[in-house]
């Protein structure tokens, strides 16, 4: 628990810091890490950006995979989780575009996206560590409420309580805003050898509770992190609101 959402931020940016140098990547042998989008990672991005501009870290010998992308957006829509990568992270640090992979909401064969998905990241030998946010209702990348807890990268339907959310992005119009996305599922989540959780605000305050003092539940899909052996979920004073 940090006092704030930039406290919340620096630590986490220090500890995926900390874990890349340790990891020692190579051409042969980058750091894998799987990367959310949404408003909680912002301070993390921004710190993590600091430290290359810095000359305290490199993102040379690192392959990231997002968590999840609208179905249907153009990619250079201003609110596509690809646009949002590139101009919050992406753009001020030193990886390769080439090592980024997000997912493709405009495939033509969108099952097949996420089949290839799944397996480019074993082919890079798993993810090291992902680093997640949720949402209101508790869902990890966009694994809502009701995900099966072994789910894999697939097309999923918004919840409502979802779109509600995210109009704010869209000039508070729900209609615009998506109906599907592609996301990671939760079981490719628990698959990371580490996975890292930002929770920052009153308004997650409900979920974190439902997700850390009551049972694992397809409900609240962050729950399933209880299963994980190396999970950490770090968080701001107003989250715990509810604790
Ligand atoms: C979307 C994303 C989630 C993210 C959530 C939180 O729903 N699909 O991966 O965790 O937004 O957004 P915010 O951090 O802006 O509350």
């Amino acid at each position: 628990i940090r006092d704030d959402a930039t406290a919340v931020g620096d630590y986490i940016a220090n500890y995926i810091g900390k874990r890349i140098k340790e990891f020692n990547p190579t051409p042969n042998k980058p750091f894998v890490l799987g990367l959310p989008t949404g408003s909680s990672p912002i301070p993390t991005y921004k710190a993590l950006i600091k430290m290359v501009k810095d000359g305290k870290l490199s993102f040379k010998h690192v392959v990231t995979f997002n968590m999840d992308e609208y179905v249907g957006l153009p990619r250079d829509h201003a609110e596509s989780y690809h646009t949002f990568m590139f101009r919050e992270f992406f753009s001020h640090i030193d990886i390769p575009p080439t090592q980024v992979h997000i997912l493709d909401g405009n495939a033509e064969d969108l099952v097949g996206e996420c089949e290839a998905y799944e397996l480019l990241i074993k082919s890079f030998g798993g993810i090291e560590l992902f680093l997640g946010g949720i949402g209101e209702d508790g869902h990890i990348a966009f694994n809502e409420p009701g995900s099966s807890l072994r789910s894999r990268t697939r097309i999923k339907t918004l919840a409502y309580d979802t779109l509600l959310a995210n109009a704010r992005f869209f000039k508070n119009d729900i209609n615009a805003v998506p109906r599907m996305a592609l996301t990671v599922g939760v079981a490719t989540v628990l698959d990371a050898r580490e996975v890292v959780v930002v929770v920052t605000g009153q308004r997650k305050a409900l979920a974190l509770s439902k997700a850390i003092e009551e049972g694992v539940n397809h409900l609240w899909t962050l729950s399933a992190l209880q299963l994980h052996p190396s999970a950490l979920i770090v968080v701001d004073e107003d989250a715990t609101a509810e604790l």
